[in-house]
């Protein structure tokens, strides 16, 4: 397969191309002077497997992303596989209230014009994969989480809310450890209350799982429930480590570890998805 990484996924780019199969395709993308995006493939593609793998944040990327898109298609290739490892505008996947855009529909349906088949992970909220078009499908990083998670020694796994309850229960059954959930209401963008909830995490070592960290408001609050309660440790682990407003620093003062995936390239990115990918695309 031809692999071809825009600027926000490079790194899992070149993990993919260094596996048995992958080659990296030789392009440019540069910049016009008023940073409008170029970009141009050198080799030809015609009848080959396209894998196109970008995050589509910030909105730059999904610019690009269609560009790549457009630029294959040109070259007759034989399929186009598009991974949007971390998919922007996720979270307003409905109209919440009367008037606004359904933007993960709306982004999906766009995404999904040029390609064969479509990758994500640990999308926010699984039933918009239909606006992809007919051939998408989502992997988790849950598991891989799970597992680092049992190699820190993690008694139990919480999500915080009943909306990541699933994939607390995949990391739990991957570290070998009981799970549970927190009740979560969101009151604005950054700002969530938990309630209380009576949970047996005395002397234990916690770990919160959530699909994305952004401002930090959700791990935070949760962390201060699980400390409140006798947790001897508390980690957070997410699968997209968006980190908006200076949110590590917070997070980091709240819990004794923080880890995410390298969907969204950080210095907490540990838990690198490429193997997963390839086993998704084999
Ligand atoms: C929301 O339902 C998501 O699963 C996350 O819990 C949320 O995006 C976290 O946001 P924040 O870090 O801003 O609390």
């Amino acid at each position: 397969m031809k692999v071809i990484g825009g600027s926000a996924s490079k790194l899992l780019a070149q993990q993919l191309i260094e596996q048995p199969g992958f080659e990296a395709v030789d392009m440019v993308t540069k910049r016009f002077p008023d940073t409008e995006y170029y970009v141009k493939i050198n080799d030809d593609l015609k009848g080959e497997d396209v894998v196109i793998i970008q995050t589509t944040y910030p909105d730059p990327n999904i610019v690009e992303l269609f560009l790549l898109q457009d630029a294959v298609s040109r070259l007759n290739p034989g399929s186009i596989t598009t991974i949007v490892p971390y998919f922007g505008y996720a979270r307003q996947d409905k109209e919440f209230t009367n008037g606004e855009a359904v933007s993960a529909r709306n982004m999906a349906k766009h995404i999904g014009l040029i390609s064969n088949r479509i990758l994500t992970i640990d999308i926010h909220n699984i039933s918009i994969m239909d606006a992809f078009g007919d051939h998408a499908n989502n992997i988790t990083g849950m598991t891989a989480i799970g597992e680092y998670l049992a190699s820190e020694g993690v008694d139990a796994i919480l999500s915080p809310d009943a909306g990541s309850k699933d994939r607390a229960s995949v990391a739990a059954g991957s570290a070998g450890c009981g799970w549970d959930f927190l009740e979560k209401t969101r009151i604005d963008g950054s700002t969530v209350e938990i309630k209380p909830k009576s949970l047996d995490v005395e002397g234990k070592t916690v770990a919160i799982v959530d699909d994305i960290i952004a401002t930090g408001g959700t791990i935070i609050k949760a962390s201060e429930q699980l400390r409140e309660q006798g947790a001897k440790r508390v980690i957070a682990a997410c699968t997209h480590g968006l980190y908006t407003g200076g949110a590590i620093p917070k997070l980091k003062g709240a819990c004794d570890m923080l880890l995410s995936t390298d969907t969204l390239e950080s210095d907490t990115s540990k838990i690198s998805m490429a193997s997963i990918i390839v086993e998704a695309l084999n």
